[in-house]
């Protein structure tokens, strides 16, 4: 089955072209690698999968459903760690994920329950009575992960999840990351790192200046001993 079908999506800012005849299919359970330089289209793209942006030319599907005509049905179906931090930085995290569990139609003891959970399941127990600038900057990416995940989606977009963490906390976070894959979520993330692309991730696709230029497998990538930022530095000049 599909998780993901993008089919001829354009997105114009303006008259800027950011995302131009973008198609691309993603089955359900793939660790799927979304690679281009900055400005290359990857956050527009994730932007309009997950309804935060609009768009006129082109169709985006999650699980077969329309995400412009049914996007309460595809709504539930994904969950989104932004690039960009879009939390209240003196909410106590708690609060920040129960706000989003009611959102989604969770009753109070589930919201506690699924608080609980998530908190045991990212290591972020020992922090849980803070607020979110109190975290350092790996578990703050920890606790957007688990605000993401709250309604416990079948899908995760992570947008650029290790920018600026430390190596010890990137590690763990792939580790994390390979668990929720095991356990059957469908992962598309976007990342400079392509080692981290390359261990994590079976397929890639990589855009250049709002085009699809390539997609590839763990196979192609590492083909005749090239690492995949080889083969990316070579086809994105
Ligand atoms: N809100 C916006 N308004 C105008 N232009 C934008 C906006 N967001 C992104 N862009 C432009 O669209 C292009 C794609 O950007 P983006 O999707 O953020 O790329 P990436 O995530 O791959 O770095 C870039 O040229 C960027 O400057
Ligand atoms: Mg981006």
């Amino acid at each position: 089955m599909n998780a993901l079908e993008i089919q001829n999506f354009t997105k114009f800012y303006s008259d800027k072209k950011a995302v131009d005849n973008l198609s691309l299919t993603i089955s359900k359970g793939e660790f799927f690698g979304l690679l281009g330089q900055n400005g290359a289209g990857k956050t527009t793209t994730i932007n309009c999968i997950t309804g935060i942006g609009q768009f006129s030319q082109g169709t985006i599907k999650v699980f077969g459903n329309d995400v412009q005509t049914d996007y309460q049905l595809t709504r539930k179906e994904v969950g989104l760690s932004p690039q960009e931090f879009n939390v209240d930085m003196f909410a106590p995290i708690q609060r920040i994920l129960d706000y989003i569990g009611g959102y989604f139609g969770m009753n109070k003891k589930e919201r506690t329950d699924r608080i609980n959970e998530l908190f045991d399941l990212l290591g972020l127990t020992e922090h849980k009575d803070k607020t979110f600038r109190e975290l350092s900057g790996g578990f703050k990416r920890r606790l957007i992960l688990a605000r993401a995940m709250m309604h416990n989606p079948d899908i995760l977009i992570l947008d650029e999840p290790t920018a600026g963490i430390d190596v010890r906390q990137r590690r763990e976070l792939w580790n994390t990351l390979k668990e929720l894959h095991k356990k059957g979520k469908t992962i598309i993330l976007t990342s400079h790192y392509l080692e981290e692309v390359e261990f994590l991730c079976s397929r890639v696709a990589i855009m250049h200046e709002g085009k699809l230029i390539s997609t590839l497998n763990k196979k192609e990538f590492t083909q005749n001993g090239k690492s995949l930022e080889e083969t990316f530095l070579r086809l994105t000049q």
